[in-house]
């Protein structure tokens, strides 16, 4: 049985500056990236959590030697295709897509084979890799699309021209990993819908031959293969989907303000930013700006929202707030009038089906929702009140899904007790999760 959270309370006002643990997306990469250059990598404030722990896992299960200090964690790169491991190393990638997606691109170019497996969530999920992975070259074995799956590299690794039409950075950054290792000089060319960038703006960071060119919702990516870099040190900046549990938590809450210091502000990851200034234009004011390898950083001020607008965003946001959604969900039910949101299939191939998980804890909570298999509309309501108990169920381990919930219980107004589910699930991203929101003043048993 997985642990639960009952709240019974709603936060009391607080004003305060908090941190939020290292981005997911770019600790991942740098794990990744370092077990590939030549010599020493050194990251501080790498993201401590389950996803990153399975990776750094997996490096070391390559015949990577990683050193956890006090301050930061040490990758020993082993050079592109220099990875000793063995024939049929078993690599549990847990709960982590992102670890599933990527990791490919790590033993591409050896005629080893890797197995690769994955907790119960990440089962369920479409891999997605072995189209891309065929047209370099490499065999991949699998059962209907889903893990466990096998990885087989090639010494013939050849760059390809690769559409990826979904928006997945996750499938972008495998096609870049692998044309790294496709001979030297040798141009593979991806045509991406737009999506997080934190890979190219790494290689750029790193000097690896890579143009991009935007045209429309579509980066034309050309990138060199055979390029290596050397070992790099990278500071990782507050993860912006972690900083946006606080962002809802103090809009919805009555005469609060919060200060979230040093948050990754890369464009392609502040769609919540740009709807929360839509729904409550006000409450949100970002100050600092500074670059540091390559990515923004910034300090978000947010206070609580007096009104709260509908909107009806247009569908080339959705890879920019892909991760935040349940949260704007939550911030459109206290609207006056109704919101829609169109675009949003990609819901249904997250840690859970979020569309439909979202529509339901919407519906128990009381508000008018039309679930469409790519768009939400939801009817919100100012006057919100839960008078009843809700208990949300365990979702296959959905972190996101888990602390939205928490979020709705601490805020929204009525005497209904709230019973959440899966606790546990916060290891994937966001391990201090209860920790931070209880020092903010939340009861939460
Ligand atoms: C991620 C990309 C997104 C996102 C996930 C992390 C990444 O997934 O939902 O949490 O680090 O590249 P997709 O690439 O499937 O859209």
């Amino acid at each position: 049985m997985s642990k639960h959270v009952i709240i019974k309370k709603k936060i009391n006002p607080f004003n305060k500056i908090i941190t939020v643990p290292g981005d997911k997306s770019i600790s991942i990469r740098f794990i990744l990236l370092a077990a590939m250059a030549l010599g020493k990598s050194r990251a501080y404030g790498l993201l401590n959590s389950q996803d990153c722990n399975a990776s750094l896992k997996a490096i070391s299960k390559l015949g990577v030697k990683v050193y956890k200090k006090k301050n930061y964690i040490e990758i020993n790169g082993q050079g592109l295709n220099g990875l000793p491991f063995k024939n049929k190393t078993v690599i549990n990638c847990q709960n982590s897509g992102t670890l599933m997606r990527l990791i490919g691109g790590l033993v591409c170019k050896s005629k080893k084979t890797i197995v690769l497996k994955g907790d119960q969530s990440l089962s369920q999920r479409p891999v997605r890799v072995i189209e891309p992975l065929n047209h370099f070259g490499v065999n991949v074995k699998s059962k209907n699309n889903k893990l466990p799956i096998e990885i087989t590299g090639t010494n013939f690794l050849r760059p390809i021209e690769y559409k990826e039409l979904k928006g997945s950075a996750q499938i972008k950054t495998l096609c870049l990993l692998c044309a790294l290792n496709t001979p030297k000089d040798s141009v593979t060319t991806i045509i991406s819908k737009s999506s997080r960038n934190h890979t190219e703006k790494l290689f750029k960071h790193l000097k690896i031959p890579i143009k991009i060119k935007k045209k429309g919702q579509y980066d034309f990516i050309k990138i060199k293969g055979g390029y290596q870099y050397s070992g790099f040190v990278q500071k990782i900046p507050g993860d912006i989907s972690s900083a946006s549990f606080f962002i809802c938590l103090t809009l919805l809450s009555k005469n609060s303000k919060i200060v979230i210091k040093n948050v990754n502000m890369n464009k392609t990851r502040t769609g919540i930013i740009d709807l929360v200034k839509k729904i409550c234009s006000s409450s949100i004011k970002i100050k600092n700006k500074k670059i540091k390898n390559g990515e923004e950083i910034a300090d978000i001020y947010v206070k609580s929202a007096k009104k709260f607008k509908a909107i009806n965003p247009d569908p080339s946001i959705s890879s920019k707030v892909i991760d935040e959604y349940p949260l704007v969900f939550l911030l459109a039910c206290k609207s006056s009038g109704k919101s829609f949101f169109k675009g949003i299939g990609e819901l249904v191939h997250k840690e859970s089906n979020r569309l439909k998980v979202c529509a339901n804890f919407l519906r128990q909570i009381g508000v008018k929702v039309v679930e469409k298999k790519d768009s939400l509309k939801i009817y919100g309501n100012p006057n919100l009140n839960i008078n009843k108990n809700i208990t949300v169920k365990n979702f296959m381990k959905d972190h996101r899904i888990f602390m939205m919930a928490c979020v709705a219980a601490l805020t929204l107004d009525g005497n209904g007790i709230f019973k959440i589910n899966d606790k546990d699930s916060i290891k994937s991203s966001f391990p201090s999760f209860i920790t931070l929101i209880k020092k903010l003043g939340a009861e939460i048993n």
